[in-house]
């Protein structure tokens, strides 16, 4: 009896640990992990410790076929090398971009990295945190299984202010085809935060030709609307009547010619998510996203008020995994965040972080399929 009891008490503690591999060294020598989470929906997620970031998701298709959805490479010199476009990592201090890298806080201007010109995209050049290596903890309870995160970025990495301790945590559950990301961050001194995950999907498998083919719905009337270097004017925007209209699910190349010669040079735009409807649940849907090739369909639910909505548009045919190709919106990304530029724009959703208070968000990311309708 009492052996019974004891087995059920442990049992959560018991459970198998992540598995975790040596997945080769950074130029400057800095070991890298990478960590597996499976669960009993046919989902594999591989998470490694270079920019805490995504590098394989694998998840079952409507015929019980597996494959890998995002892009990414086999090594951590493929991460490193010009052609990684920010694929699966952490994206910050501050995900998108801040206008000439500018902002001024508490009565002190600061000057980041301009590395979009004129502006400065996701957190800088050498340290952002899609470039460092983080610490890893693998951990198992009875809900499945995770891996955490955690980093310390010192006073003035990047330009920005503060230490910043963040921890991210990738969680798959165990009998859910769900795959969680939560960001928790605290500061010694008032400084911007916003934080997302950039994985590039493309349903049909990574290195598949095109997402163009993919059905998009999103859950926003409203986005911001840029100026030619992609900054927030400050307007929020109805999408009634552009080819930002995804209220209704659409098929992504449907009208994306019509923004093709803008300077988002096809959809890289910030959408503004509505209120959440359901006041008891903890996440707003953001984005529904189906292949109807595959009939994979990816569910995308947030704590974030915004999700960026890029078509790959500057991927170039790099090659990744497995030595396949990534052609010109051959992938997508959708970046649930705060709104971009928001440290230069008060009408928007702070993403200030004050001393003594704690940045918390996750997203969601939820895996299914749909039947081919009969003809
Ligand atoms: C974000 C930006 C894009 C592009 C990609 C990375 O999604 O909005 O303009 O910079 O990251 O290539």
């Amino acid at each position: 009896m009492r052996a019974v009891v004891l087995s059920v008490l442990l049992a959560p503690c018991l459970a198998a640990e992540p598995e975790v591999a040596d997945f080769g060294k950074t130029v400057d020598g800095t070991a890298v992990q990478i960590y597996t989470l499976k669960n009993d929906k046919g989902i594999t997620a591989k998470v490694m410790t270079r920019g805490a970031t995504l590098v394989q998701l694998h998840t079952p298709d409507r015929s019980g076929g597996t494959d890998d959805v995002i892009l990414g490479w086999d090594s951590v010199a493929g991460y490193e090398s010009e052609d990684n476009q920010y694929f699966g990592c952490t994206t910050g201090r501050v995900c998108n971009r801040i206008a000439k890298g500018k902002f001024s806080l508490d009565g002190k201007d600061y000057t980041l990295a301009i590395n979009n010109e004129p502006n400065h995209l996701h957190g800088g050049v050498e340290r952002s945190l899609d470039k460092v290596v983080w610490k890893a903890k693998g951990y198992s309870n009875d809900r499945g299984h995770g891996v955490r995160f955690s980093y310390t970025s010192p006073d003035g990495e990047e330009g920005y202010p503060g230490k910043l301790s963040v921890k991210v945590t990738y969680f798959l559950a165990k009998d859910a085809p769900r795959l969680s990301i939560t960001y928790v961050a605290t500061t010694d001194k008032a400084t911007p935060v916003n934080l997302t995950n950039h994985a590039y999907f493309n349903l049909g498998g990574a290195g598949s030709d095109t997402v163009l083919n993919h059905q998009l719905q999103l859950n926003a009337d409203n986005y911001t609307p840029c100026d030619d270097t992609l900054i927030p004017t400050g307007d929020i925007a109805t999408v009634d009547g552009t080819p930002l209209d995804f209220r209704k699910m659409k098929k992504i190349g449907a009208r994306i010619e019509k923004l093709t010669d803008t300077a988002a040079l096809g959809y890289d735009h910030n959408f503004v998510l509505n209120p959440k409807q359901d006041k008891d649940k903890t996440h707003n849907l953001a984005a529904v996203l189906r292949d109807p090739e595959s009939g994979r369909t990816l569910r995308i639910m947030t704590q974030e008020p915004g999700i960026q909505f890029y078509s790959g548009n500057f991927l170039k045919g790099q090659q990744g995994k497995d030595g396949k190709t990534y052609a010109h919106r051959s992938a997508l990304c959708l970046e649930t965040q705060h709104f971009p530029d928001s440290v230069n724009h008060d009408n928007f959703p702070s993403t200030i972080l004050e001393p003594g208070k704690e940045y918390r968000t996750s997203t969601l990311l939820i895996f299914g399929t749909f039947e081919k309708k009969k003809k």
